[in-house]
């Protein structure tokens, strides 16, 4: 069902969509967020778990919103309006959106940092002596610096996306999409030569299931989702600038796999030179700040040049990833405003701009003088953070796998898998089983588990 309407922006090639799309899915959650989890988790049993989840239950939410998207071409909530009139499942989009706004404004604090460190990587300020846990701790409490980064970070989101989905997010992600790959290629065999590197590769590639507790399993499917970028109308608004020709299923399968590729090689790039020079792996989210710091500064004793080339490298990427992540939550933000109260594509990107400034603002203080001012218990940046992944992306997939996979008409959902009977879905009863009952089925078991305790 193709409603015609080409005034909307259009992915120019399947290229396009694809690196957009798996732009989306590789960011922060990859590069930052998993080694951590992994760390923690046993290294390769979590990886193995993750794997799981992601497979069977984030992919399928994927398949849904691209069938969502494709379908309605219209924005998170426009599409749930359009699809289902007057019903309730416009909730979905609701929260999507929603979830747009806090997830932009907290990731674009952690994208701030990320932004500082290159600069001081590039200046080489992370040499050898300094303190890293202590300077970083001083750098995010400080009320405006880290409020300055996240400014100019917001602002290259910004300049992006009010291009268009041509111009600006398709043209965008075509440059640094291969970029950021052969940057992650690049450190891996960097990282894999160094004295000692056995040893992280050896804790990566051994599960060690004495760690996996419940608490390791849920963190699992949240990482899974977040990863992915399902279950906040991210991809349903992406995939409403498909093309009619654009193979749903085999670029779901694509994106999951340089995802989870992108996942496991930063694993890669990140233990086996934090076991080269002794540091421990679970240093939590710390890992990349201090740690990696420490690493390079330890490096830059040895071979200062290439001390130097891998901390600015590593950031670099760090950058690009988190900018392809952020284009992408803008867009969420953006698509609706524009599409619902009729602005312009600049004005609306304006406007997301600002809101998520303020917002992020917030987060950022939140880690400084704002550190006693607490939501429910949380500042705002574990607020905003613990909303997003813990809440609406596993109740937003949920919706989305139950409508897709029992609300919409089955005709149109196989005409949009097939692309109108034009191609054939091998593994199609498989993936509509995966739809109707696994995902939906499993994501409630563990979404009430994760909940429960919260009551009690
Ligand atoms: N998938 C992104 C990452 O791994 C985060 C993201 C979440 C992007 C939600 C868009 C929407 O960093």
């Amino acid at each position: 069902m193709d409603t015609g309407n080409t005034a909307r922006g259009r992915f120019g090639s399947q290229l396009g969509v694809i690196l957009a799309s798996a732009g989306s899915a590789v960011g922060l959650g990859n590069i930052w967020r998993f080694p951590t989890e992994v760390g923690r988790g046993g290294g390769a049993a979590f990886i193995l778990i993750y794997l799981g989840f992601i497979f069977l239950m984030a992919m399928p939410v994927m398949l849904s919103e691209f069938v969502i998207g494709r379908s309605a071409r219209a924005n998170a909530i426009g599409a749930f309006q359009k699809l289902s009139p007057g019903k309730p499942w416009i909730l979905a989009g609701i929260m999507g959106v929603l979830g747009g706004f806090l997830v932009l404004s907290f990731y674009s604090v952690v994208a701030g940092w990320t932004l500082h460190y290159t600069v001081a990587s590039a200046v080489g300020q992370l040499q050898g002596g300094a303190d890293f846990s202590q300077a970083f701790t001083a750098f995010v409490s400080d009320p405006w610096q880290p409020i300055v980064y996240l400014a100019a970070f917001m602002l290259l989101t910004h300049l992006v996306v009010a291009r268009g989905i041509r111009q600006g997010i398709e043209r965008y992600s075509k440059l640094m999409m291969p970029m950021l790959l052969a940057i992650i290629v690049l450190l891996m065999v960097f990282s894999l030569m160094m004295p000692g590197a056995a040893e992280g590769v050896r804790f990566l590639l051994q599960p060690d299931l004495s760690k996996v507790t419940p608490e390791v399993i849920l963190g699992a499917m949240g990482q899974a989702f977040f990863s992915l970028s399902v279950g906040i109308g991210c991809l349903v608004t992406y995939s409403s600038y498909f093309s009619q020709e654009t193979r749903l299923v085999s670029s779901a399968m694509n994106v999951c796999i340089i995802d989870t590729m992108v996942a496991v090689l930063s694993g890669f790039i990140i233990f086996p030179t934090v076991f080269s020079v002794g540091l421990a792996p679970d240093a939590g989210p710390g890992l990349v700040f201090i740690t990696l710091p420490n690493v390079f500064a330890l490096t830059f004793d040895k071979m200062p040049l290439a001390g130097y080339l891998f901390s600015l490298l590593f950031y670099v990427l760090l950058l690009l990833a988190a900018l392809t992540s952020s284009i992408s939550m803008h867009e969420i933000c953006t698509a609706f405003i524009s599409e619902h109260f009729g602005k312009s594509r600049r004005q609306s990107a304006g406007i997301v701009t600002i809101i998520c400034l303020l917002l992020g603002s917030f987060c950022s203080l939140s880690f400084g003088p704002w550190q006693d001012v607490t939501v429910f218990g949380r500042g705002f940046f574990d607020l905003f953070d613990f909303t997003v992944t813990k809440f609406l992306m596993p109740l937003g997939g949920l919706l989305m796998t139950l409508f897709v996979g029992w609300y919409l008409d089955r005709k149109l959902v196989e005409q949009q898998l097939t692309n109108d009977g034009c191609i054939h879905v091998r593994l199609m009863r498989p993936l509509l089983f995966l739809v109707r009952w696994v995902a939906p089925i499993g994501i409630l078991v563990i979404f009430l588990n994760e909940l429960f305790p919260l009551f009690l």
